[in-house]
């Protein structure tokens, strides 16, 4: 276990920050504007992990990257992300914060689509001496077949659970996990998970990691091995981010059925 005493990671969906309608990268400028304000007065260690949104799923889509092993398509994939993790970060700097872009594909190792292993001591580094690691979803060397896409929602739990973390969210496109009736759904647990998953979808757009649903269950695999409780909150509303940060409790809360809410 990585020591990052008090750490908070929040991931910003690909929906959030780019046009996830698009058939190529379109990103949504202002709101990464907005988002860089929101965080910028926060001054704990934070790791931040986006999305692909349209600077990744639809190359990967194109290029069946889920299907079988394409240099091409993995090669595209991989620089369109990490073009929009470089406006990220430079959006983020120009805000006054001290943020690097640390890519998946160079230190993550998947097996099958899971990840395998993850070099995590420079990201350490980085946080005790106060610079903001941004990573994101990205296609990465799987031993077993290739290649494979590794969502954020598979990169944040991993993270939480080899750094210590004290607050984790997700901040996704909808107020957190809708259901039929589009209310909010407050709490899941592995108790509710069957009767709530009937109700959630997955992306309305091109996704190609598993949208709404596949979240919901990473989150909950990290609850039921760790404890840990993460938000599924709404990023594209002003100031959420900031109520997330200041540790106000928003959107769903994903947790271990035993586990006494903290907030
Ligand atoms: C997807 O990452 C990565 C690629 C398609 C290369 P995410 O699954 O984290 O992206 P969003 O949040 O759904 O856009």
């Amino acid at each position: 276990m990585v020591s990052s005493e008090g750490l908070t990671i929040l991931k910003i969906g690909g929906s959030v920050i780019t046009d996830k309608k698009a058939d190529h990268g379109v990103v949504k400028i202002n709101e990464i504007q907005r988002i860089a304000k929101e965080i910028v007065g926060f001054d704990g260690k934070l790791i931040i992990v986006h999305g692909a949104g349209s600077f990744g799923h639809p190359q990967a889509k194109r290029y069946a990257l889920n299907e079988e092993f394409n240099v091409i398509g993995s090669v595209i994939t991989h620089l369109s992300v990490k073009e929009l993790c470089n406006i990220v970060v430079n959006v983020l700097n120009e805000n006054g914060m001290c943020a690097l872009g640390v890519h998946p594909m160079c230190c993550m190792l998947a097996d099958n689509g899971r990840i395998k292993t993850m070099f995590l001591d420079q990201i350490n580094c980085m946080l005790e001496r106060g610079i903001v690691p941004v990573l994101h979803g990205d296609v990465v060397m799987d031993i077993s077949v290739g290649t494979s896409v590794i969502s954020g929602d598979q990169i944040v739990p991993y993270l939480a659970k080899h750094m210590k973390t004290n607050l984790l969210g997700i901040g996704s496109a909808t107020e957190g996990v809708l259901d039929d009736k589009n209310s909010t759904i407050p709490v899941i647990t592995s108790k509710n998970f069957d009767f709530v998953k009937k109700h959630i979808g997955g992306s309305e757009n091109t996704d190609v990691t598993g949208g709404m649903l596949g979240k919901v269950k990473e989150m909950l695999d990290l609850s039921h091995n760790t404890s840990i409780t993460s938000l599924i909150f709404d990023a594209g509303k002003p100031g959420n981010i900031e109520r997330f940060l200041k540790g106000e409790r928003i959107g769903t809360a994903i947790m271990h059925e035993q586990e006494n809410c903290r907030f």
